[in-house]
């Protein structure tokens, strides 16, 4: 199995192994260079859509663009979403802490081969698979009680605490996101956060991306939309990589140290009934500099019915394109497993 993770590959000097050469086309070649559209993903200013009351308190201008954005992008930049740039800063500290720890004190917190959780490199699906040059270190940090703390760093000294902080404040941006997005559409405000649940979950992902000979054939993460309800990525505050997919095109989203981007995940995607796409992205590898993200997968609760919303169906005019689901992670784990898009799983 490739269980070697890629850290220990760079170190030891290997030249790339032929698992790790990107060979599907479908989404076009690897093409680093064509891919210098930027500037375009949209930046949206969190604290404009604050609804204090259960009055309109949100700025419409802003609500437009958030509309827009996910329309057209799926994606966005948020600034000024209340958390310290200082704090964001020992985030990436610690967790860039992480990966440099020595290999036998990182293996301790090692994934079992029938588990999700833990350090791990990509895992080996399905057959032809090509593989990301991506190590990853992936914990369920909410709900709380249902945290396996074992796969919990307790090295570097505060990352557990510093986890725990971000997950909170993440909790409330998500509260706010879901919120803007359905006044950005027009549907009444919990439509959304009532289908996450009282409990929903959240995935946060480390991704390390070490340096990479071969970044014109080898791709950090390849090609996918994210099975998530929404999910919010602290990108590396030098070091770009992220790719948004749209109109069959590669755009760079460029760095802003402070900033979090927001994409929509194939869930939100059911429950608008298609309006707003889970947009296809993929991670690109750097020949240099080593790259570190976190990405957290915001979910409803497994155990909850989702489906589009009512507002949102329509038998004349916008008929119904996704069937109810319950637990879809796991419809997403076998769809992906066999090569497929998981979302079709669910469209009726
Ligand atoms: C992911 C993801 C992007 C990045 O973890 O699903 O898309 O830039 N990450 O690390
Ligand atoms: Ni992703």
């Amino acid at each position: 199995m490739g269980s070697k993770k890629v850290q220990e590959l760079v170190q030891s000097n290997e030249e790339v192994p032929h698992k790790y050469i990107w060979r599907d086309t479908e989404y076009g070649p690897i093409d680093v260079t064509a891919a210098t559209l930027s500037g375009e993903i949209p930046v949206i200013d969190l604290s404009r859509l604050i609804s204090s009351s259960a009055e309109a308190a949100m700025d419409i201008a802003e609500l437009n663009k958030l509309q827009s954005a996910l329309i057209t992008w799926g994606c966005f930049q948020a600034i000024n979403h209340g958390i310290e740039d200082s704090f964001l800063d020992e985030l990436r500290r610690v967790s860039r802490n992480f990966f440099q720890l020595p290999v036998m004190e990182k293996q301790k917190y090692d994934r079992p081969v029938d588990g999700i959780e833990g350090y791990g490199s990509d895992m080996v699906l399905f057959e032809n698979q090509s593989l990301d040059w991506n190590d990853r270190l992936y914990l369920l940090v909410s709900p709380k009680d249902q945290r396996k703390l074992e796969y919990w760093p307790e090295n570097p000294e505060n990352f557990r605490k510093i986890l725990d902080d971000y997950t909170g404040s993440l909790r409330q941006i998500l509260e706010l996101i879901l919120k803007a997005i359905a006044r950005s559409l027009s549907l009444p405000e919990k439509c959304f956060l009532d289908q996450f649940g009282e409990r929903p979950t959240m995935y946060g992902r480390f991704n390390y991306y070490p340096p990479c000979s071969r970044p014109d054939t080898v791709l950090g993460l390849k090609p996918h939309a994210d099975g998530s309800g929404i999910t919010i990525l602290l990108q590396d505050e030098e070091v770009e990589g992220l790719q948004m997919l749209k109109d069959d095109r590669w755009y760079r989203v460029p760095i802003m140290p402070h900033a979090l981007v927001v994409n929509v995940g194939d869930q939100l995607e059911i429950m608008s009934n298609g309006i707003i796409k889970s947009p296809m992205h993929r991670a690109v590898t750097n020949s240099v500099r080593e790259r570190n993200t976190l990405a957290m997968f915001c979910a409803p609760d497994p155990e909850l019915e989702i489906g589009p919303v009512n507002e949102l169906v329509d038998d004349d005019t916008r008929r119904r394109l996704y069937k109810k689901v319950r637990n879809y992670p796991e419809i997403f784990f076998q769809y992906y497993q066999q090569g497929k898009r998981p979302i079709e799983a669910v469209r009726i």
